[in-house]
């Protein structure tokens, strides 16, 4: 009697949790009101937070399907890239064009959002001229006009202590039983996520970590250090409150898992010593191991780039 009540009251606080953080995020009524394509920022918004519904599996054309997965931009780039902090969008325009070490070459913020395209969403890259793209840079745009505006305070954000590294390698059991216990009530057992209808045309609730439907290899996502960040400051969805190690040893946990590869991975970072530590694909200029590049210890890797300079 005395564990059915428990399961009972435990269901019900799992249940609650997942209201509120539906709710606190607005994901509940996707209300698919009639938007006009056009060049403007309120459509650049809508296609980054309703992307599987404009640009994947609930775009009927299939010439104007462009994602590969059924993400949204907004499942990384959370409240559509308006919450400052980890992974905002507020402050991107002004930093292109800049130099991009992945290609080697100048990128201005098409080329980003395309990159984001091809790797995030498992994609192909959008035509650089078209409406859906010039209207998502003009919302980017339009982010970075409307943070010049606010006031030190609000551009703060409320997160934890940034993400520190572990100076070991990372524990995939312990990865394990972080995800068990605080990622799986939302991601699934199999870390599939949860969709939001069943044809996916509306994408997901709870995004996919892994499997067939989610980010490919070549993201920066696929990465233990930039995953360990993102999940400090923002996972479990509203209740971020991972310490370092948890944060660290969930994220290498999720990205040993299976996921879309990406075709030429070896043609990234033409000068090999710019390509980050945590790098999970060859080539390498250093004679560490994949394993080390995909779990750590950094430090090492670190020190041998400082040695040769
Ligand atoms: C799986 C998570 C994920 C998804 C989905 C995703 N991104 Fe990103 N995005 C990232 C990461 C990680 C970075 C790199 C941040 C860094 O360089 O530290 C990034 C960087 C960017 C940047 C550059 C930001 C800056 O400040 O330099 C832009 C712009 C961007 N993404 C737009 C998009 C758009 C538009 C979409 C949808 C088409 C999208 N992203 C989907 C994870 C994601
Ligand atoms: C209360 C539900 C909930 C819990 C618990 C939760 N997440 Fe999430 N997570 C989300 C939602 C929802 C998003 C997408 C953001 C949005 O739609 O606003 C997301 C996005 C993500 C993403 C980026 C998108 C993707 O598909 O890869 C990662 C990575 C992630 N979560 C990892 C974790 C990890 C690791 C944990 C456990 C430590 C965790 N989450 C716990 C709800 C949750």
């Amino acid at each position: 009697m005395k564990q059915g009540a428990l399961l009972v009251c435990a269901g019900a606080a799992v249940i609650g949790a997942l209201v509120v953080a539906l709710v606190m995020h607005n994901r509940i009524a996707h209300a698919p009101v009639a938007m006009v394509e056009a060049v403007t920022a309120e459509y650049g918004q809508h296609l980054i937070r309703n992307t599987a519904l404009e640009l994947g599996s609930g775009q009927s054309d299939p010439a104007r399907r462009f994602t590969g997965n059924n993400l949204a931009c907004a499942s990384c780039h959370l409240d559509s890239g308006q919450m400052p902090g980890m992974l905002s969008l507020m402050q991107a325009a002004s930093k292109y064009p800049a130099f991009s070490k992945r290609d080697g070459a100048e990128a201005d913020l098409a080329d980003r959002i395309n990159g984001c395209m091809q790797r995030s969403m498992n994609g192909r890259p959008l035509d650089k001229d078209s409406v859906p793209m010039r209207a998502m840079v003009t919302y980017i745009e339009e982010l970075g006009r409307r943070y010049e505006a606010m006031s030190e305070s609000q551009r703060g954000g409320a997160e934890p202590a940034g993400f520190v590294e572990p100076a070991r390698k990372a524990n995939l059991e312990q990865g394990a039983n972080v995800f068990r216990n605080r990622c799986m009530v939302c991601h699934g057992q199999n870390g599939e996520g949860l969709k939001a209808t069943a044809d996916l045309a509306h994408g997901y609730l709870f995004p996919p970590l892994w499997g067939t439907d989610t980010y490919n290899s070549g993201a920066g996502m696929a990465r233990v250090l930039t995953a360990a960040r993102f999940i400090k400051a923002r996972m479990p969805l509203g209740q971020p409150t991972l310490s370092d190690d948890e944060a660290f040893d969930v994220a290498a946990y999720i990205n040993v898992q299976q996921r879309p590869g990406m075709a030429n991975l070896e043609k990234d970072y033409p000068d090999l010593k710019g390509k980050p530590v945590d790098s999970t694909y060859p080539p390498y200029a250093d004679p560490f191991s994949a394993e080390q590049h995909r779990l750590g210890p950094f430090a090492p890797i670190r020190e041998f780039y400082k040695k040769a300079e």
